[in-house]
């Protein structure tokens, strides 16, 4: 061998070392990033995660034991900084939430559906995100709007005790997430676009929606972005179903204008005053660094109500249905707080589901014992800044591994236990789920970012829940019995859907 190619060989040695140090050692180093487990050379802890072949929500709670408060995961070409302890999440969202609140960079296809980050959920934390969030609060969730639109859960719920009936007495059992998925998409969609449309409209638009969330669901290109041009099928795939969504809701925006501008109705779809619905403010919207909001905005922000309403709420249902049948005591003793307020035929309204201490106290446990999202959605700093002693630079995802909290048991006791009495007299009095006070159980996020939509989200899973309880008893399926299995499905959700047998309790009682 000659001198020469002795001298290459080594120096191509040093360079792959370098090169492999460089990849494989997150956070400390110059750039002060919190420390983070070992990766591999280009993918870094992407490797772990696809090897693993298991969701990144279940590879970070492994590493969480590891790393502690505050580390690195560097996934590709994307650093991520994750946040796991009270006391940091407290001070990044609350204390200096102004200072964390924006979002990350997103992926080709995300923007495509967002229409370059035009949603309120996706919105660089500035001026566009502040008129956008402002006329969802006041226009959707105000108080008075909330009242006004009653008679849209009324409605929506009266299809929904129907078809579980018919479901019950066709499969002798009924299958929860679907059922509430459906009821509650169809509330959504009465509240943007004020129209009643048939249930096998609805199933299109939350099946669009579905495909949405699985085509937007993080792709290796995210990460790797050299890779984009080899998924370029997807690409082709996610702007025709953009194609198919705008087709599915471009015509119900268009009836709604015809009938706010010029009382047009023809087929009576349009039910809500002009002025109710959620579309009607989005119509006249001025919205700061765009030209007035076209189909493709109102569209997107439509769809991201329908979409982070429904799967929420949806899968919090689930999991309580779950608790309440395996816990038939504690299904026994929310039934009996439901007939002492209204009586066994009396109709559960709003007011009434607020004046029960029990029910609200089983909501909050599943939220606790089965929170909806292990994280928020991903923030972002708007500018270089400091966390936990460590340098956060600006627009890395900063992840907020809320779930922890509430299996901590520096902060519950005995967590792994669903007892809805620690919200009544224990443990669990004094939470407060806005996290302004410190987070113990925020299932809605906290501080500038915190869901908008919280009081609407609670009022539809204790309704539900309550006139669900009042009509039917809840047992499991004989020789199926529900399975407490985890799987990531955007929000968590069983892996097994709950299934379960239901009583009509007047049957019940006059046997
Ligand atoms: C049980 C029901 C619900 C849960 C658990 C829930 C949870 C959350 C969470 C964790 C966030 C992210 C907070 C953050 O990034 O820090 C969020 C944001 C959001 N939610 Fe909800 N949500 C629910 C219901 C709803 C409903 C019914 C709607 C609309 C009709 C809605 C609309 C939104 C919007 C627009 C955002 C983005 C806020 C922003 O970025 O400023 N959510 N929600």
């Amino acid at each position: 061998m000659a001198l020469s190619d002795i001298f290459i060989f080594f120096l191509a040695a040093i360079v792959l070392f370098l090169w492999w140090r460089y990849w494989s050692v997150s956070g400390k180093g110059p750039n002060n990033l919190p420390p983070g487990p070992p990766g591999w050379p280009l993918l870094g802890n992407l490797a772990q995660i696809i090897l693993q072949g298991r969701h990144f929500v279940f590879v970070v709670g492994d590493l969480r034991a590891k790393y502690g408060p505050i580390f690195t995961m560097q996934m590709g070409q994307r650093t991520f900084i994750i946040v796991t302890s009270a006391e940091l999440i407290h001070e990044a969202l609350v204390q200096r939430g102004a200072t964390f609140a924006s979002r990350p960079p997103d992926s080709p296809i995300r923007l495509l559906f967002s229409v370059g980050k035009c949603a309120i959920n996706s919105a660089e934390y500035g001026p566009l995100w502040r008129v956008l969030r402002k006329n969802f609060v006041t226009e959707l969730i105000n108080p008075t709007r909330i009242k006004q639109c009653s008679w849209i859960r009324n409605w929506a719920l009266e299809n929904h005790m129907k078809r579980l009936q018919k479901e019950a007495y066709e499969s002798k059992f009924v299958e929860v997430l679907s059922n509430c998925r459906l009821t509650i998409c169809s509330i959504i969609i009465c509240l943007c676009f004020g129209a009643k449309i048939s249930e096998d409209r609805i199933k299109i638009i939350e099946g669009i929606l579905k495909e949405v969330m699985l085509v937007t669901s993080p792709k290796l290109p995210d990460f790797l972005p050299m890779l984009t041009p080899l998924f370029r099928r997807q690409v082709r795939e996610a702007k025709e179903l953009r194609k198919r969504q705008m087709e599915c809701l471009v015509p119900l925006i268009k009836k709604r204008k015809a009938f706010v501008e010029r009382g047009e109705n023809p087929n009576g779809e349009m039910v809500s005053p002009v002025g109710a619905a959620y579309v009607d403010s989005l119509f006249k919207l001025e919205a700061p660094g765009r030209d007035g909001l076209g189909d493709e905005e109102l569209v997107t922000l439509c769809s991201e109500a329908i979409n982070a309403g429904t799967d929420t709420s949806a899968t919090v249902l689930e999991w309580a249905m779950f608790e309440l049948v395996v816990n038939q005591d504690i299904q026994q003793k929310l039934y009996m707080e439901i007939v002492d307020c209204v009586g066994k035929d009396g109709m559960v309204n709003e007011e009434d589901a607020e004046k029960m201490p029990y029910l609200s106290a089983v909501v909050k446990e599943t939220f606790r014992r089965h929170p909806p999202g292990h994280f928020v959605l991903s923030h972002a700093a708007i500018k270089e800044t400091e966390l936990g002693g460590y340098t956060i630079p600006a627009n890395v995802n900063v992840e907020f591994y809320t779930a922890w909290l509430t299996e901590d048991p520096d902060l519950w006791v005995d967590p792994g236990t669903f007892r809805p009495e620690r919200f009544l007299e224990g443990d669990g009095v004094d939470v407060d789920v806005t996290g302004t006070r410190g987070v113990r159980l925020v299932p809605f996020g906290a501080g500038r970012r915190i869901c908008p939509a919280a009081t609407l989200g609670v009022l539809h899973v204790n309704l539900m829940l309550a006139r669900m309880i009042q009509a039917f008893k809840w047992l499991p399926v004989p020789d199926n019995p529900p399975d407490p299995t985890e799987t990531f499905a955007f929000t968590v959700v069983m892996k097994n859907p709950l299934k379960a047998v239901i009583s009509p309790r007047k049957a019940i009682e006059e046997n």
